[in-house]
């Protein structure tokens, strides 16, 4: 059996486990979703979203784009992260990046990706804010590890900078996490930013709600 084949018998052999465990399974998963999460994370193929939380089907909304970006002009995420907020109500929202982060690494260099540039371009701006932290880091897989959890947090400032996310925080409890993930250990880091700290600092720029 070929690996696209394999899908499919794959796909059966899921159906029966979760059946075998609760026949209403998929009634009750057709009945609507109620997630709690949102995440945003990096398309790689090594970061998968539920597995890494040992989360089920219905738990966690999703988004993933190269290098977990929340970029205002971004139909998708904008639609992702609006959906998710006004509409399903989630209570946290998180920004998952990882080391070893193609996307990171490829900004990091002088090439010329084509029509990559662009998306790119907003992780070198994300280099260029935090220049002299980085540029102080003098091994690079360091550098680079720093550049992967800035990005997380810049997007995170970037998901507060919403006016769906603003209009949460001020009417319910909603929060927004940035972790990142260690595919060589398999462990899931909270950054833990200081949200409250930063907010301070920024919100007069960009409060619009
Ligand atoms: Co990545």
């Amino acid at each position: 059996m070929d690996k696209f084949e394999k899908i499919f018998y794959n796909n059966e052999a899921w159906i029966a486990e979760k059946l075998q465990t609760n026949p209403q399974y998929f009634e009750q998963l057709a009945q609507g979703q109620e997630p709690e999460f949102l995440y945003i994370g990096c398309s790689d193929s090594r970061v998968t979203a539920e597995d890494l939380m040992g989360a089920q089907p219905g738990e966690v909304f999703i988004h993933r784009n190269i290098a977990n970006m929340v970029i205002s002009i971004d139909l998708n995420a904008m639609s992702v992260i609006n959906y998710a907020v006004r509409h399903l109500k989630v209570k946290h929202i998180i920004v998952c990046g990882h080391y070893g982060c193609g996307g990171v690494k490829a900004a990091m260099q002088p090439a010329d990706l084509g029509i990559l540039n662009p998306w790119l371009r907003n992780i070198r701006d994300v280099y260029r804010t935090y220049k002299d932290e980085l540029n102080a880091i003098t091994n690079k897989h360091d550098r680079y590890d720093r550049l992967v959890e800035l990005n997380v947090q810049e997007q995170c400032i970037n998901v507060i900078k919403l006016a769906a996310v603003q209009e949460a925080y001020r009417d319910r409890e909603i929060t927004v996490h940035g972790w990142v993930f260690d595919i060589k250990t398999g462990k899931l880091i909270d950054l833990k930013i200081d949200f409250p700290k930063i907010l301070a600092g920024i919100m007069e720029i960009y409060r619009i709600s």
